[in-house]
């Protein structure tokens, strides 16, 4: 019998779209139309990626590469920003938001090269603070009123190596 904990991560095709959306939509107030999904996808095909649990679709990460003033005072830097990730409620706390995160830096540094990473984070996500703490990003500046909702980030970033 299937381990019930046991996931696996691989990466997104675009038939798993509107199961993505879904989770985004579930899962974070920043929710984004389809053809940017795709963009992503069309930018960093290596660093979209799916967790499946039991046959389903638990979580995502999505990311970007961008060139441009490193956030590590590196001078001009090829950055892999992740852009989106997300775990459903169910599927949490069992290592999938790490492994994502992990598997999609990994790929970013061996596909893309990057010289380090970056993302945006709300200053009261504790979990995703966590988490990326835990991975070795560091709180590089606040962006203020970065979200929508006026909320301010975190702009986190590490280097890849
Ligand atoms: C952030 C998120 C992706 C983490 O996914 P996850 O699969 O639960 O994360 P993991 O199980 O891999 O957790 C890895 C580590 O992160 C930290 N962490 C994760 N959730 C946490 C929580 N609720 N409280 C404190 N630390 C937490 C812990 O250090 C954890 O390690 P541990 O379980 O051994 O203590 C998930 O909570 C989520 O989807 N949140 C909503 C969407 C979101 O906020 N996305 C990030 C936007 S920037």
């Amino acid at each position: 019998m299937e381990d019930s904990r046991s996931y696996t991560i691989r990466e997104f095709k675009p038939e798993d779209l509107e199961k993505v959306i879904e989770i985004n939509r579930k899962c974070l107030p920043e929710n984004y139309p389809p053809y940017f999904f795709m963009m992503q996808y069309y930018n960093c095909p290596k660093a979209f990626l799916v967790a499946e649990m039991n046959n389903e679709i638990v979580g995502y990460i999505m990311c970007r590469v961008e060139y441009g003033l490193s956030n590590l005072g590196l001078g001009v830097a090829k950055k892999g920003h992740i852009v989106s990730i997300a775990v459903m409620p169910h599927a949490r706390r069992r290592g999938i938001g790490k492994s994502l995160m992990l598997k999609a830096m990994e790929n970013l540094k061996r596909e893309y090269n990057v010289d380090e990473y970056f993302l945006e984070v709300r200053v009261s996500n504790n979990p995703a603070i966590s988490l990326y703490k835990k991975l070795g990003y560091k709180i590089v500046k606040i962006i203020k009123g970065y979200y929508l909702d006026g909320e301010d980030a975190y702009l986190m970033a590490k280097k890849a190596e």
